[in-house]
């Protein structure tokens, strides 16, 4: 038991280290991201607008918002939809709903899909940088 706790540790310790994933590593897949569509039609969009481009009192989740979120990772913009949105009926999606709905917002922002889905955990977010300039990419050229 306390070897397959070290094992975690160690592997969560180890994404975070310089092989660090971001979300240009194609994190999501495009089946996630089309049901995250529909519960953001459902959930968010009446306030966000159709087009996520919000309205001069709420925020857009495009554009802007990309600089806003860059340098945290993951888990914290999950976590803030979970606890703060949709907002008057907060906590009422699931993680795994609001999983599917980052990575629409994920895709509306030119992040690219992937054989993977995002996965729910929030350990696993954790390890995905929101790296709004694509880094790791910039330096491997
Ligand atoms: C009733 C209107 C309303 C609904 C519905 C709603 N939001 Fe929001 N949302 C807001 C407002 C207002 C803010 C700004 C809150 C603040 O600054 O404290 C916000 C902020 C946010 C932010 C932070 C944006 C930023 O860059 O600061 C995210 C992300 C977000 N909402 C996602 C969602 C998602 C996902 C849903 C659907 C599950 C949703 N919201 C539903 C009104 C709403």
């Amino acid at each position: 038991m306390h070897k397959i706790i070290l094992g975690l540790v160690v592997s969560v310790v180890a994404a975070g280290s310089a092989h660090a994933k971001s979300i240009w590593d194609s994190v999501y897949t495009e089946d996630q991201a089309a049901r995250g569509a529909t519960a953001y039609q459902q959930n968010c969009s009446r306030c966000h607008g159709l087009n996520l481009s919000g309205t001069f009192e709420i925020p857009p989740l495009v554009g802007r918002f990309v600089p806003y979120w860059s340098d945290s990772t993951l888990d914290v913009l999950v976590d803030y939809i979970t606890h703060a949105m949709p907002l008057g009926r907060t906590g009422s999606l699931s993680l795994a709903t609001n999983t599917d709905i980052t990575a629409f917002i994920l895709k509306s922002n030119g992040f690219p899909a992937g054989a993977k889905e995002l996965s729910a955990q929030s350990a696993d977010q954790k390890a995905i940088n929101f790296d709004s300039t694509n880094k790791k990419r910039a330096k491997a050229h």
